[in-house]
């Protein structure tokens, strides 16, 4: 199959369509860890100067490991997914049309944020420009933004202000491509507009970084038709850094910046790399009237798990309506997430990288020498389990292959003891009770007395098998 653009958007909504999948394929072969990634070292002294400070500029984003995504903008008016002026061949004009019909209620941010923080989310990126090209906020250099068009406020603005009210942290997605700027395509062959085109860019960026005030994330996306060189990535950067110095920048404006972004799927880069995993809460990333694809909390949950399990974190996006509300199936599902973070945050905030195979039951999560498991389907009754009495059936949380001493256990929303035994095979958390005590997983907080790892295959070859009752 010939890789262009159009299979490469048709691969990213079955990938969205199968997140479920994709994650628990993940996970079933350990958190699959990526090898090189597809972005060259770090080399000018800028690039070398991010590194150094990268560890001091990121070390409130790997605590918080949970942000929230929004995807707002003209699009949301059709309702019809943010690439519906692409996949329905709208014309500019008509697409322009738009912007006079764009009328948001007052201060819709707040209700994002005050969403975000109920969550239990930490963070909130939200697109100032998506690929349409239509900007947010009150910019001097286009009349197509959010100041001189329907809204006739700066929506930018309201989105920092309502963040920064609820104490969380200040992100911007910005799309290099732009299907309204009249360089935005010919930029590629035509020199003359490639230097308009970019120059308008970085005004535009630097706009962001300068009106208002300390900004924490900078997402940049597709970067279609230009290479790094002609966009001037590292030129940019540099300005961004130089405006905003404890900033965080991602990888797709071309450079490595300081994190990776898988999308739809989660994947841990290689160790020492940050990275991100960002996933919509149904197929679309802006809203889409049609689309009753939701993931479940489970489901939610149970990523972001296995985001902390990677060391990375979850960006989880919502589409606002065209005049800023929630849909409601959003809001149910983020409130049941933030109440099983309420109880259970200890085990995603900053978390650990845990290595470990996997278990179809359970997801693992580490903080030093503390394992936390998240058993999401609850194991009931286990009668013809050798180790237990068969007439007094007993509910057994058992992991095999565990590789440390375990020196006490819990359930971590209620702090109540767990009883266990364990010997070199398996740890068997016992004396549960019948019906799982959380939902959607319950965690078991687990000290011990190294820091804990998961092997099944030198469980394997340890197993004694001279005793068994068949011969073969
Ligand atoms: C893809 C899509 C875009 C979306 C982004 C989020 O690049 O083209 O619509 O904003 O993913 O990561």
């Amino acid at each position: 199959m010939e890789w262009n653009e159009s299979t490469r958007r048709s691969f990213l909504k079955q990938i969205g369509a199968a997140g479920a999948i994709a994650a628990a394929a993940a996970k079933a072969d350990g958190l699959s860890m990526s090898g090189a990634q597809n972005e060259a070292a770090p080399t000018s002294v800028a690039s070398q100067k991010q590194a150094a400070t990268r560890d001091a500029r990121m070390k409130w984003w790997h605590e918080a490991k949970f942000g929230m995504f929004i995807h707002w903008g003209l699009y949301s008016i059709i309702g019809q997914h943010e690439w519906s002026k692409e996949i329905e061949g709208v014309p500019i004009p008509q697409y322009e049309i738009l912007a006079k019909h764009f009328h948001p209620k007052p201060n819709a941010a707040r209700d994002w944020a005050r969403l975000a923080k109920r969550a239990g989310q930490k963070y909130m990126v939200m697109t100032t420009k998506h690929h349409e090209g239509f900007c947010h906020w009150d910019s001097k250099l286009t009349d197509y933004n959010a100041m001189k068009q329907g809204p006739g406020r700066d929506l930018v603005r309201e989105f920092v202000e309502a963040a920064r009210a609820e104490g969380l942290r200040v992100g911007f997605y910005y799309s290099l491509m732009d299907w309204h700027h009249p360089d935005g395509a010919t930029c590629k062959t035509d020199e003359a507009a490639r230097r308009r085109f970019v120059d308008y860019t970085r005004g535009l960026i630097r706009e962001l970084m300068t009106n208002y005030g300390k900004i924490d994330v900078l997402w940049y996306d597709v970067s279609w038709p230009l290479t790094a060189e002609q966009w001037e990535s590292e030129r940019m950067n540099e300005m961004v850094f130089g405006l905003q110095p404890d900033i965080i920048v991602n990888n797709r404006n071309g450079l490595p910046g300081d994190f990776s972004t898988p999308e739809q799927h989660i994947q841990a880069s290689e160790v020492g790399r940050a990275w991100e995993t960002c996933m919509t809460l149904n197929d679309s990333w802006g809203f889409n009237r049609g689309d009753d694809a939701w993931k479940t909390p489970k489901q939610v949950v149970d990523n972001l798990a296995t985001c902390a399990r990677g060391g990375g974190n979850y960006l989880l996006n919502i589409g606002p309506e065209p005049d800023g509300s929630i849909p409601p199936d959003t809001l149910s599902i983020l409130e049941s997430a933030g109440k099983w973070l309420e109880g259970n945050g200890k085990s995603i905030y900053g978390a650990d990288r845990f290595k470990g195979d996997w278990n179809t039951n359970a997801n693992y999560t580490r903080r030093g020498n503390t394992l936390y498991i998240h058993q999401h389907y609850w194991p009931g009754h286990t009668p013809a389990a050798e180790w237990l009495s068969f007439f007094q059936p007993e509910v057994v949380v058992a992991i095999g292959g565990l590789k440390a001493k375990v020196l006490s256990a819990k359930l971590l929303r209620t702090g109540q003891k767990v009883d266990f035994t364990q010997d070199e095979f398996a740890l068997r958390l016992t004396g549960m009770p019948l019906k799982a005590p959380d939902e959607p997983a319950t965690v078991i907080e687990v000290e011990c007395d190294v820091e804990p790892t998961i092997d099944h295959e030198e469980m394997r070859s340890k197993w004694p098998r001279e005793k068994v009752g068949i011969s073969v």
